[in-house]
């Protein structure tokens, strides 16, 4: 059964079924990937897949419009739309701008 690590999550390691969706398997094990809409829309599940990227299913159209050409080559996917036939590893950016992110967020702002 694959393996996910999370890395942004401190490496978190879960197993997850095979053919398992990343963002639902995130999810339910608190994986940390950020999500809102679920359903290809929003973009703001957004990752890295930084390795086993042969281990994900094919780019989905949904994808291409959310992910520029760069991004997808980069091995970004979005988590909702990515499943899963092998060990992957993933990272993602922290909530870029403060806003209500959650805990455990210690960025100190540099005094100019
Ligand atoms: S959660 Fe909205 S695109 Fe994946």
């Amino acid at each position: 059964m694959p393996d996910i690590t999370f890395i942004t999550n401190g490496g978190k390691v879960i197993t997850a079924p095979e053919d398992s969706n990343l963002l639902r398997m995130s999810l339910r094990e608190k994986g940390g990937i950020p999500f809102k809409c679920g359903g290809g829309l929003c973009g703001t599940c957004k990752c890295l897949v930084e390795e086993g990227l042969e281990n994900t299913d094919a780019v989905k159209k949904k994808e291409e419009k959310l992910l520029t050409k760069e991004e997808i080559e980069q091995g970004y996917r979005l988590a909702c739309q990515t499943f899963l036939k092998g060990d992957v590893k993933v990272s993602w950016e922290e909530s870029p701008k403060g806003g209500n992110a959650g805990a455990g967020q210690v960025k100190p702002k540099a005094e100019a």
